[in-house]
């Protein structure tokens, strides 16, 4: 599978021959709106991890043009399919089988509305696998002692993404207890450096993983890796 980031937390997922989009924020976005076009990306999928603007600004945008279809927990589903988008409702603990692999929403720790105020149900991460790869997408949350239920319940993890920006979400500190509690050695990080409010220290962000023989992979926006359990 191909992974590639957008900044903040906006990714694109390449797998099964289908294109999956990670909390879409990008024409919002001053770190993403030159390498990625709103209008053209492709999208078969799209996996909202909660209604809050900086996850959720170009779905509509994206969606009505590629026909994708959004998953996430049922008020994001509701107020999709009320537009007339396609949807997939889902909520914490229950996983489905797609064309693409397996999701499974597990609890985040954090808060959800919709830019206008309504509010958008809990928040939710994904555990996404098939026979290639299995990968953790947590979304925006605090370190949360349910972590340790995904090793226990899901596929072993080849890699997992978590927030790093701390203020809104837990800090690198915070990623690197996660990355234990998940039994992942290889993560990459996520929700920094878009605002002056999650600006991180690259350096001592990564030194904190090495100095615990992990890896802490911090991709530039518009750039892309190939991850499975053969890498
Ligand atoms: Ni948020
Ligand atoms: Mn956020």
């Amino acid at each position: 599978m191909k992974l590639i980031y957008f900044g903040h937390s906006s990714f694109q997922v390449l797998m099964q021959g289908k294109s999956i989009l990670i909390d879409p924020f990008l024409s919002g976005n001053e770190l993403a709106k030159d390498i990625v076009d709103v209008d053209t990306i492709e999208a078969d999928y799209i996996l909202l991890s909660h209604a809050h603007q900086d996850h959720s600004l170009d779905v509509e945008r994206i969606a009505k043009r590629t026909g994708a279809v959004i998953i996430g927990v049922w008020e994001i589903y509701d107020h999709y399919t009320q537009k007339g988008l396609k949807a997939h409702p889902m909520n914490i603990g229950g996983k489905w089988e797609f064309e693409f692999g397996t999701v499974k929403m597990v609890n985040a720790v954090h808060s959800s509305s919709f830019p206008d105020g309504k509010y958008g149900g809990v928040v939710g991460g994904f555990v996404v696998w098939n026979d290639d790869v299995c990968f953790y997408y947590a979304g925006d949350t605090a370190l949360t002692l349910d972590m340790q239920l995904i090793p226990m319940t899901c596929h072993p993890l080849d890699f997992a993404i978590l927030p790093i920006g701390d203020n809104f979400t837990m800090g690198y500190d915070d990623a690197l207890i996660a990355s234990d509690f998940i039994q992942c050695d290889r993560i990459v990080g996520c929700h920094y450096d878009t605002f002056p409010y999650v600006k991180i220290d690259h350096e001592a962000a990564i030194n904190a993983f090495k100095t615990e023989n992990k890896e802490l992979i911090l991709l530039d926006p518009g750039k892309s890796i190939e991850l499975s359990n053969e890498s």
